[in-house]
């Protein structure tokens, strides 16, 4: 079988930029509760009528660029979103038809905070039995449209974004394993109650939007974010001390720094964004990859372990050398 490796990263933020100050005219609350609670000073917000498929293009050319591989040369494009343009057709045949590579399988993958793991994993696959030689993977949401900013437990976390790889064939690794898992049980701890087959038409008076409670999110993601690198690295005949970057799911400062103390895992290995990103759902990983990647702390031949937690619960893992 295959080999598959990332040869290629890129990202895009939205301009605008919203501050836990302007959130204290929004919302009871305080600038210093948001950044000791959660990590986040600022998170960037999708202009009106700028799309999920607006931030998934920009971060996708930057990919492409930092690969220097043509579009026309991508034979399959996954995007992990949970807040698509349209009911259909996907993202993926959007940005697809953009960026002018037709013929290829596209489609998105909905994980929610997981959606960029998820589809990394599917497109590896793809690679590994030659259903694909070079794929486009993307994590993008424009979150902040399904948040109530009148709830103060939500809307100072999420903000908007897109991250974006070239996964390509190779005769080494590469991804080196990938594990993905999901439990239904967990679906009111984090969700939006309305969808396509149930409440929809109700939506339109009375719009659906992200509840969660948080605490309980919390502890779940915690323990799970850490069992679940323990996991894929024994699979592996690796310890924490061989991964050289840690970059999980960016959904608070405290779950990370919890994390990585169960780990025994030191703060300088771990990627964190959250700070200047926000929870920016299936964004959340590749954009910290490719912020890394450019500042030049991760650098060729590193160990990398990307772990996804999102609603659902769904999450999942993947070990690579980059
Ligand atoms: O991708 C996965 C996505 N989700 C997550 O990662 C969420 C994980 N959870 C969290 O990040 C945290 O649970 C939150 C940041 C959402 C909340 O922090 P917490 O330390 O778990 O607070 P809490 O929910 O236990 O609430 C403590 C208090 C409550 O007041 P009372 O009941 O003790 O009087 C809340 O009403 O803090 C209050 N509170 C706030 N106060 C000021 C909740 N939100 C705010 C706020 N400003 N924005």
């Amino acid at each position: 079988m295959n080999h598959a490796r990332i040869v290629g990263t890129g990202s895009y933020l939205p301009e605008k930029v919203l501050t836990n100050v302007d959130l204290e005219q929004m919302v009871e609350t305080t600038a210093d509760w948001i950044v000791e609670r959660t990590g986040v000073e600022e998170r960037h917000v999708a202009a009106p009528g700028e799309t999920t498929c607006d931030l998934s293009e920009q971060a996708s050319r930057h990919a492409l660029e930092a690969a220097g591989v043509e579009a026309r040369d991508i034979d399959l494009i996954i995007i992990g979103t949970t807040t698509p343009d349209h009911v259909f057709p996907s993202v993926a045949t959007q940005l697809q038809h953009r960026l002018g590579c037709r013929g290829g399988a596209a489609f998105d993958v909905q994980a929610v905070c997981s959606g960029f793991v998820y589809a990394l994993d599917i497109a590896y696959r793809f690679i590994r039995t030659d259903g694909a030689q070079r794929a486009l993977v993307v994590g993008a949401d424009t979150f902040t449209r399904i948040i109530n900013w009148q709830d103060r437990g939500t809307c100072i976390l999420f903000g908007d974004g897109a991250g974006a790889v070239v996964l390509e064939k190779a005769d080494q690794p590469g991804i080196i394993d990938s594990q993905l898992h999901a439990d239904g049980r967990y679906k009111e701890l984090l969700w939006v109650p309305a969808g396509v087959s149930s409440g929809y038409e109700q939506t339109r008076e009375n719009a659906a939007f992200v509840e969660m409670r948080g605490s309980e999110v919390f502890k779940v993601a915690v323990h799970t974010l850490k069992e679940m690198a323990e996991q894929i690295l024994a699979a592996n005949g690796l310890t924490v001390a061989d991964v050289d970057w840690f970059i999980p799911h960016q959904a608070n400062r405290r779950i990370l720094s919890a994390t990585a103390k169960r780990l025994g895992l030191p703060e300088e290995r771990m990627v964190d964004c959250v700070r200047i990103h926000g929870n920016t759902s299936a964004a959340s990983i590749p954009l910290a990859l490719d912020v890394a990647v450019r500042d030049g702390r991760i650098q060729r031949g590193d160990t990398l372990l990307l772990e996804g937690f999102g609603g659902g619960f769904t999450w999942g893992a993947v070990l690579l050398k980059y």
